[in-house]
């Protein structure tokens, strides 16, 4: 490994190619998640195994093990059908770098799933539990010369951690698969002698022209100083204001920030707070954290955002991704995030049920997409040490994540679990004591019995199952008294078991129907604050209702391609800033598909549609606003009844105010359809994490998905990167489409071509460029 081992030193970091150096990184311009200055992502270069005697030992033969790269799943995934036993074991990881003595050195590892050991040059330095928070590790031995981080992951569902039951059967247990692994960031760097470890900066009286930010600065040895904030927005200074420090901690506030604009769903302005530590004319320290100005209220009259009633509009996202699990980078993170926002609508997101990444925050703060955030756990509370384990994960969740203003409430409950009034008392008091600007909550599956009694909570949040299949969809009413949010409803509990786009239509379109109908539900009564519907994205599970290890209760598939339900939540945007025009239905004159049928639903924004078959007057589509009294866009429904035999060219043409705004054309004839292969991205970075999604899928001529075509489509890659992803696709088993990742080889710029070729379709070709790492330049 010699020729690869990267030099760590205060004032930079050679990597392995001896090129690199990295300067002081302003963390808080990417977001909060950087733990200070002079740290290199760690990402490449790592030997790893299963775990064997004295595999943390530094002359440990590294024969059998393989180099890989982080972020980092132990074993390979497919889309579907996990199989829990293939990472319930213990491995390690080795990392070789070259240390400058004489230096304090600091490694920060972003989420290891489940239990981590770290030992540097054979010595533990610490132990973590739990797979969903960060820990950082001060490295106390650093020598001159060659120096080896070994850690050891424990993936076992034994574990006494939260959201693992070790006294239950096992991972199948609760709903969601957590494959093990290094899967986020690991960081590695000299830090300064005195470190400042944490700024938590809180805006106050936000409506007020006389607002200030109240910040509170902690460093890991006494400090005799000045400690200065300066508050920038659009690369502005707004305000500044200092304080002398003597001790560990100085708490001051920051006036003078009439002219902040608010940070909003629809305009989510940020401020940067560049915290400089002082002795005398020397700098300590400095950090730069991010974060917006707003005011967010739950009543029992509803949500407000900066004063304004806003209802919640939403989904519940899990982390987990085919062929990676948990282990996909921040540039992916960040996608689900603009999924979510901007092609779904949302204004909330409910991280379900556990920590999510920190890019995926910093993408929620920029986009404007609020967040609920919560400690791991799901369905039942364990012993005494899992329950302290819990507590501590409300901390860690609070600290690590309270300077994001798209987080709007803590859940300090474990989701839909008893556990004591005393015990959610302890975890409810601990947030607000180290973030006195937020409500907590905690998702419940009974809005009335005895499991709020204690009054442990300031929101009210209820997963509302109570629809029964078959009978007309309905809520709840909210509980009068206290502020009222629906976490949870529809999943595959109101209607079938499973949505694919492979199920039959009218499967596919209920789907569609009940989300539609919570929201309108929601909309209509101003005591909800709002709604998240289960859930965003198909997940792996072995719980109850699974299908082959996935649980189908996305309104995207696990891909993140839309389904006919995701097309509801596309519809709920105003026309001016997007004009949506979505059938529910399939185009498709097959056995199994014959058009659209009387009253076929179309979902859109527009005031009037117009159909037209073969280009010919085919009549006006009717609004459902009877069906949807409460919705700002109801759907359309529309007769097209096609004699049998034809396969005529569907037009459909929207008008708001008056104006056409959008014609959106589908063909009937598959003999037309063509094979597409597409990035998210067009360029990604050479450093050995970054990667991108390519959606294959089999469209008509005007690019609709033919969700029912079949064959299998085969894939192949050229150039300096990895396919994250079978090299085969069934497309009769996913629906006509499907993705994989592309993610480049580490310091190796060049191009990446993915081809996909289809029986009948043909062949399609991505590309995608490579440059070279700017941070390592
Ligand atoms: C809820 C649970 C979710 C999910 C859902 C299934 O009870 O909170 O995590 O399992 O049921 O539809």
């Amino acid at each position: 490994m010699s020729g690869q081992q990267p030099r760590l030193s205060r004032r930079g970091f050679l990597a392995a190619s001896g090129v690199a150096l990295l300067g002081a990184a302003v963390a808080g311009s990417a977001g909060n998640a950087a733990p200070g200055p002079d740290t290199v992502h760690l990402g490449d270069f790592w030997l790893f195994g299963r775990y064997d005697d004295g595999c943390t030992e530094p002359g440990f033969d590294e024969l059998d093990l393989s180099p890989v790269q982080l972020p980092h799943c132990v074993t390979p995934l497919s889309w579907t059908g996990w199989d829990p036993a293939s990472w319930q074991d213990r491995w390690i990881y080795r990392r070789h770098f070259t240390g400058s003595a004489g230096e304090r050195h600091l490694a920060r590892f972003d989420g290891v799933m489940t239990d981590a050991e770290v030992h540097l040059n054979g010595r533990l330095v610490v132990t973590h539990h739990g797979g969903y928070l960060p820990f950082e590790v001060e490295l106390p031995g650093v020598v001159a010369g060659d120096n080896v981080l070994a850690v050891v992951v424990d993936g076992r569902w034994a574990l006494d951690v939260p959201p693992n039951l070790p006294r239950s059967a096992g991972p199948s247990v609760i709903d969601f698969y957590q494959p093990a692994g290094i899967y986020r960031q690991a960081t590695i760097g000299a830090v300064p002698r005195i470190r400042l470890t944490d700024v938590f900066a809180r805006p106050a009286d936000v409506l007020s022209p006389g607002r200030s930010l109240h910040l509170t600065c902690t460093f890991d040895a006494p400090v005799l100083g000045q400690v200065t904030a300066s508050v920038r927005q659009a690369g502005r200074e707004l305000a500044h204001g200092a304080a002398p420090v003597g001790g560990k901690t100085v708490e001051f506030d920051v006036g003078g920030l009439d002219a902040v604009r608010l940070w909003d769903v629809e305009d989510p302005a940020l401020c940067d707070v560049v915290v400089t530590v002082r002795s005398g004319p020397r700098v300590l320290d400095q950090r730069v954290v991010r974060t917006g100005f707003r005011d967010a209220r739950f009543t029992t009259e509803g949500f407000f955002l900066n004063g304004r009633r806003l209802k919640l509009f939403g989904l519940n996202r899990h982390q987990w991704y085919p062929f990676a699990g948990g282990a996909l980078p921040d540039r992916v993170q960040r996608r689900d995030a603009e999924i979510l926002r901007r092609e779904l609508n949302c204004t909330m997101v409910r991280c379900s049920h556990y920590p999510q990444s920190s890019a995926f925050l910093d993408a929620c703060d920029e986009l404007g997409l609020l967040v609920w955030e919560e400690i791991p756990g799901w369905g039942h509370v364990g012993d005494d040490a899992w329950q302290r384990q819990n507590l501590a994960d409300v901390a860690g969740m609070v600290v690590r994540d309270r300077n994001h203003p798209s987080i709007v409430v803590w859940g300090t409950r474990v989701n839909e679990a008893n556990g004591t009034t005393a015990m959610y008392q302890r975890t409810g008091r601990l947030a607000r004591q180290l973030d006195p600007s937020r409500s907590t909550s905690g998702a419940l599956a009974s809005p009335t019995g005895g499991r709020y009694a204690g009054g442990d909570v300031e929101v009210l949040a209820y997963n509302d199952y109570t629809a029964r299949r078959g009978a007309p969809f309905q809520l709840r009413p909210p509980r009068p008294g206290v502020p009222y949010l629906v976490t949870e409803t529809i999943g595959t509990l109101a209607g079938a078991r499973a949505y694919r786009r492979t199920d039959a239509p009218a499967t596919r379109q209920q789907q569609a129907e009940l989300h539609a109908k919570a929201h309108d539900l929601a909309a209509a009564d101003d005591r909800y604050c709002g709604l998240l519907a289960w859930c965003a994205f198909d997940y792996p599970s072995g719980w109850q209702r699974a299908v082959g290890g996935v649980k189908y209760a996305g309104v995207s598939d696990i891909f993140r391609i839309p389904k006919p339900a995701a097309a509801f939540y596309a519809s709920q945007v105003d026309p001016g800033v997007r004009a949506v025009v979505e059938p529910g239905f399939a185009w498709d004159f097959t056995d199994r598909a014959a058009g659209a049928g009387p009253g076929a639903t179309i979902w859109s924004n527009c005031d009037r549609l117009l159909l037209f078959l073969d280009d010919r007057p085919a009549g006006e589509a009717r609004s459902r606003r009877g069906d949807f009294p409460h919705l700002r866009y109801p759907p359309f429904a529309a007769d097209l009844v096609v004699p049998k035999g034809r396969r005529p060219q569907l037009r459909i043409d929207g008008y708001a105010g008056g104006r056409l705004v959008l014609s959106r054309r589908f063909s009937g004839d598959r003999g037309t359809d063509v094979l597409s292969c597409v990035p998210d991205d067009p360029e990604l970075r050479a450093d050995g994490a970054d990667a991108t999604r390519v959606v294959i899928a089999a469209r008509d001529r005007f690019g609709t998905l033919r969700a029912g075509t079949a064959g299998v489509v085969t894939l192949e890659l050229s150039g300096p990167g990895d396919l994250v992803g079978d090299t085969t696709l069934d497309f009769g088993a996913t629906g006509g489409a499907a993705a994989v990742w592309l993610r480049p080889f580490t310091g190796r710029p060049g191009t990446l071509t993915l081809t996909a070729r289809h029986r009948t379709l043909g062949s399609a070709t991505a590309t995608v460029r490579v440059t070279s790492d700017s941070t390592r330049s």
